[in-house]
Parts: structure tokens; sequence; C-alpha cells
């Protein structure tokens, strides 16, 4: 690679990074209206530029908080905005920038960074491990009838834009979050209403109301040619508990002019298809990877969360960080780095699929990315990561 550096862009310059991450993704650049809404969801200090003679590539972070099992929630950087201009890729231009950017999440002290991969080869080598699934969907409203006993919901109110802006956060705010979850900083939903403002789609935005307020919402498109019945896709549908989630599903099987519900990365557990008399109603178009973690401080972040059974040495490899390779000895008393001799080997992104509870440790055994000392090892290491629910992130950055 000729001589790339890669520095932390000034305010001013978001707006080509912008423009080079759009481009890289064949997307035209935003126009001035678009940016203004756009710009701020640009971190300041946390958007990385490649450069040569001009720039060439980027990628960026914000601030997060993640759940991990047990309930704990730490900070999380969500990287979004890769992209490396079309003349320049597959000569290392994304290694250095991840590589800084990684090193200044160490600096920083963020224990562990989240993305969306567009492509499953990309981010494993930097130490990324598909940490969440999620399964799409797509409901075929004349065969949905909903079956006698699924909740009947409570009242759903209709915002506009503004006040859906204004509003949802806070709804958010008030759904209980499980591991896998994350926060939504006000850069967040910034950035999401600038994507439904630029969109040529009308967008509808609902509020559920329970006993006790507002305890779920949910943001929508049809699209649909005249003369046709249309596609109605979920954005967005998050719900405090089961009569929420059912309340705005009986409120969406009754909009007119659709025949299709498409619902994409929704959580492994949601029990959509089980509030049908037909069952296959709900049709699961595809299951696979949602978000991608890296463990950052593999220390911090493997105390975070509660383990159980007996304690287990891990051996963690990690040639991108290497203060991160070591032995931990991990059990529900605590964890501490170790001299001991290990039980299991595994490699940093392998450790991250395993933390969320994602992966079980003996379907990772199974594929050879736990290695271990012997095989009485694999059933403990699935006791040690037990997880009461299957992780799902649910947020799209
Ligand atoms: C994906 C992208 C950022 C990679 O940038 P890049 O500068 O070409 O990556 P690098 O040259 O640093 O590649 C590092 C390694 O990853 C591999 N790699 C990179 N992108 C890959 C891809 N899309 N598929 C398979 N392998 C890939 C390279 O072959 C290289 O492997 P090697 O070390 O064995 O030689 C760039 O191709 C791009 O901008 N793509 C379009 C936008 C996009 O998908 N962005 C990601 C958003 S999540």
């Amino acid at each position: 690679m000729n001589d790339v550096v890669v520095r932390a862009l000034r305010d001013d310059e978001f707006r080509a990074a912008h423009a080079l991450f759009r481009g890289a993704l064949h997307h035209v650049p935003p126009t001035d209206e678009q940016w203004e809404r756009l710009r701020p969801v640009y971190q300041p200090g946390r958007v990385f530029g490649a450069f040569d003679e001009q720039l060439i590539g980027t990628a960026r972070s914000t601030d997060a908080e993640l759940v991990v099992p047990g309930g704990a929630r730490i900070p999380l950087a969500a990287v979004t905005g890769v992209g490396v201009r079309v003349d320049r890729t597959r000569r290392g231009v994304l290694t250095a920038l991840m590589r800084r950017q990684l090193t200044d999440l160490v600096e920083r002290g963020v224990p562990a960074a989240m993305l969306y991969a567009t492509e499953g080869e990309i981010y494993g080598r930097f130490g990324y491990g598909i940490a969440t699934r999620a399964r799409s969907c797509t409901v075929h409203r004349r065969q949905a009838r909903l079956r006698p006993e699924a909740p009947t919901g409570g009242p759903v109110e209709l915002l506009d834009l503004d006040e859906a802006e204004r509003r949802l956060p806070d709804v958010y705010a008030r759904i209980p979050l499980r591991p896998g979850m994350m926060t939504r900083s006000e850069r967040w939903w910034a950035g999401l209403f600038a994507r439904l403002r630029q969109s040529d789609e009308p967008v509808t935005t609902l509020v559920h109301h329970g006993a006790d307020g507002p305890d779920g919402f949910a943001i929508y498109q049809v699209s649909r040619q005249s003369g046709q019945l249309g596609t109605l896709r979920v954005v967005d549908l998050h719900t405090a508990d089961a009569t929420a989630f059912a309340g705005l599903w009986r409120f969406l099987l009754g909009v007119d002019l659709v025949e299709t519900i498409v619902a994409y990365q929704r959580s492994l557990e949601e029990p959509l298809e089980l509030l049908f008399t037909d069952p296959r109603a709900c049709e699961t178009t595809e299951v696979g990877d949602e978000a991608w973690l890296r463990l950052v401080d593999v220390e911090a972040a493997l105390r975070s969360r509660t383990w159980h059974g007996e304690p287990l040495v891990l051996e963690v490899v990690d040639p991108v960080l290497e203060h991160n390779a070591d032995r931990y000895q991990v059990g529900p008393a605590g964890v501490t780095r170790t001299d001991q001799p290990a039980d299991a080997r595994l490699a940093v992104d392998t450790l991250a699929m395993m933390f969320t509870g994602g992966w079980r440790p003996s379907t990772l055994v199974d594929a050879g990315r736990i290695t271990v000392r012997d095989f009485e090892v694999t059933p403990r290491l699935d006791e040690l990561a037990r997880t009461r629910s299957t992780p799902w992130c649910g947020t799209f950055f």
C-alpha cells in the first residue's frame, strides 16, 4: 500500500466523508437539505478518514450502551459509515481505518464495538463476530387471522413525523432492553428520521398505549402501485410486552390495500406466527446475521456479564489488539487473568459470538472455532455461557 494516512476528520470534512460512504454503497451524495439533517449523526472526534492525496476511505462510530447477559449495560461504539473509494479498494485502506478506530476506542476506554456488515467476509479478521441473528418474514395478510386468545391490545395513536421524532425516544426508553439490545442516542434518532424524511414513500408512525402509558411503537411504509394491493414494510417495532406487540400487529393487519406485510431482522423469539390461526400466514424468508460485536477490552467485557456453573480458563487469541491475548479464568464469582493451563482456546471474534449467548459454545466447538482441552469441557462451557434469551439487537445503524 502507498502511504495512507488515517486521521480524525474535522467537522467541515464530515460531508465529504458521508458522500464517499454513500458512493461506496452506490448511492448519490446528499443534497444540502439532506445533509443539514444528517450532520448531527456525525460525532466529532469519532469520524476517521484515510488519505493518500485525497480522502479515499472513512469509518465512524457513535456512543451507545449495550445490554449484556445478566442485564448490565456497557459502553458501546456503534460503528458505521464504513467505505473505501472504488478505485482504492483491496490495498489495505479498510485495514488501516479499522486498526486506527480500534486503537482510538482502547484509548477512550470503550470496551465493545458493534456494527452491521454489508458482507459476511469483511469484519471477522478485525475481531468482530456474529453476536446476534435475526429473521425476516412476510405475513400474507388475507391468510393471517388472529386466534381468539391473541391479546386485544390497547388504543393505538397515529403520530405525524414531527411528533414521532419528539416522542418516540421516550417510548423506546420505556421498553425493557434485553441482552443484545442497545440504547439509542439522539444521534441515532436523528439518523433514522433523516432517512425517513428522504424517502419517497409515506411514513406512518403508531404508538400503542397500555395501562401505564405508551408501551410500544411501530413505524411503517407502504409501497403500492395504482390499481394493485401493496406491501407494508415494518421499519421499526418495539414493545414493552406481549399485549402491545399483539395490539400493534392487530393494527397493521387492518391496514387496507395491503397484500403482504414484510418485517426484516426481527427477533428469533418473537411469537408472531403463534398469534395466527394458520401459523403459515407468517413465512420466514431469511435467518441471518444481524449485529457483529468486537470485544475491545476482553477483560472488562467478560466481567460485565453473568456466568454459570464452574469456572473455566479461556485462552483468547487477538492478533489485532494484543493486550487482549491472554488466559482468563471465567466463572460466576468473577473473571481474572491467569497463568493456569487453558480449558478452551478461541479467537476474539468467536468469543464475541459466545459472549452474547448468540451461539452455544458446543456449536462453536463443533465448527472447530473453539479448541477444548478434552471433551468434558464442552458441556461445562455451555453451562458457563448459558443465557435466558436469544440475543437480538433490533436497532439498525
Ligand atoms: C468493504 C470495503 C470497506 C473494504 O475496503 P478495502 O480497503 O478494500 O479492504 P482492505 O484492502 O483493507 O481488505 C482487507 C482484507 O479484507 C478482504 N476484504 C475486504 N473487503 C472484502 C469483501 N467485501 N469481501 C471479501 N473480502 C474482503 C480483502 O481481500 C483483504 O484480505 P487480505 O488481507 O487477505 O488481502 C470496501 O470494499 C467498500 O467500501 N465496499 C463497499 C461499501 C461497504 O460494503 N462498506 C461496508 C459497510 S458495513
